[in-house]
């Protein structure tokens, strides 16, 4: 049948090339599948086909970075989400009811206590933040209708790490949830579902993608616990698009190695910063100096390449070092393979009283270094003639 111009425009050329066999996952940018006929769609609605529908509900280049992401926790399945906030809403909503207690790192992601505060306490969750030092006993963390344990280590700007291991086991012998976010450490560095916990929760838009292109985020457990959640991404619908999902697996390919340049150089500038006179005080959990450095030793392989420290002349001095440094890009952000710095009483602690700057143990003298992969010896440089 000869078509005219405008439907050979749409139609023509479409569809997977029946020859090509790519290197490469390509990318499924559509948004919806072809059914050749009833029966097709019948055997897909009878739970007996093993194609594709919607996009919103799986994706093969979705579910190839997943089987990627999977691979490099150890797990048996992941969940893409379009960020790692669409990854903390479907594993919180997905997991919890009315009813439940959440009990939660009182030093965590901003925005992971802001959805806790707005939205889940609106649906009758009750939460309940708890400061880092009383995760050293995290049985008596546990209360009668504790549901879920939410923590992150290293937390941000601190640095300050728990012991995976041991609230993994305090939560597994009262048949707790255990959910770590494992952002700050990647999964290069630390292993938590090796540790005992049930869920790992990344923002994929930091060192699995790496390179600061692409907003994404993903979960990753065992397949029981995938399962449950499969349903929560798809009606909460916080799908990544397919685009974005071959930016994060081809980001990575390179993770192992990026990591270790992360964490040769972060230990670099850690370890140069502890000798400058003009800094008071340095995080890095590689430091023997940490308070946490113990911890640290015994669950992460490497330290990652997040270094906060104190200007010793407070804020004035920090905010002169912010305004001078040239090698270090100013942004909020972390994790890519460029070097980025903040000031986290601007960004990430912003508005925060004197008491609660306290509580997450953050100064205004704060410098916040995602330290990328540049050479060292520019790096040390930069921070050099930004504190004279
Ligand atoms: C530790 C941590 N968790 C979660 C998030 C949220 O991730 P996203 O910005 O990809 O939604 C961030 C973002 O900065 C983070 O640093």
């Amino acid at each position: 049948m000869t078509k005219h111009r405008d439907t050979e425009a749409i139609h023509c050329a479409e569809g997977a090339d029946p020859v090509a066999t790519p290197l490469l996952m390509p990318i499924h940018q559509t948004s919806t599948f072809l059914f050749a006929n009833t029966a097709e769609l019948e055997a897909y609605q009878a739970g007996k086909s093993a194609k594709d529908i919607y996009s919103r509900y799986g994706n093969p280049t979705i579910r190839a970075t997943e089987r990627k992401i999977a691979a490099l926790e150890h797990a048996d399945a992941a969940l893409l989400v379009s960020s790692g906030m669409a990854a903390v809403s479907t594993a919180l909503f997905g997991l919890l009811r009315a009813g439940d207690e959440l009990v939660c790192s009182a030093a965590i992601y901003g925005g992971t206590m802001q959805l806790i505060r707005s939205f889940l306490e609106k649906f009758g969750v009750q939460a309940r933040f708890v400061p880092i030092e009383r995760f050293e006993d995290p049985a008596a963390l546990l209360g009668e209708k504790t549901r879920l344990v939410w923590f992150e280590t290293p937390i941000n700007p601190t640095l300050r790490c728990i012991d995976i291991a041991a609230v993994a086991a305090a939560c597994r012998a009262r048949h707790v949830i255990s959910v770590i976010d494992n952002t700050f450490a990647s999964p290069v560095n630390q292993s938590p579902l090796e540790l005992g916990v049930d869920l790992v929760m990344h923002s994929a838009t930091k060192y699995l993608n790496g390179h600061s292109d692409v907003t994404a985020g993903a979960l990753v457990g065992g397949a029981e616990m995938i399962k449950t959640l499969g349903p929560a991404r798809k009606l909460l619908g916080g799908m990544l698009d397919p685009g974005a999902a071959f930016l994060v697996a081809r980001g990575i390919k390179t993770l192992g190695v990026r990591m270790e340049r992360h964490n040769q150089n972060a230990m670099a500038v850690a370890t140069w910063l502890e000798a400058n006179p003009a800094v008071s005080r340095v995080f890095y959990p590689g430091l023997p100096s940490h308070p946490d450095y113990a911890i640290a030793r015994r669950q992460m392989r490497g330290f990652s390449g997040m270094v906060t420290f104190e200007v010793a002349a407070g804020y004035a001095g920090a905010s002169r070092f912010f305004d001078r440094i040239q090698v270090f890009k100013r942004a909020a952000s972390l994790g890519g393979v460029d070097s980025l710095v903040s000031l986290p009483v601007l960004t990430s602690q912003w508005g925060f009283s004197d008491a609660e700057l306290k509580d997450a143990g953050v100064t205004r003298g704060m410098v916040r270094l995602s330290v990328g992969i540049e050479h060292i010896d520019d790096l040390i440089a930069d921070l050099d003639q930004a504190l004279r």
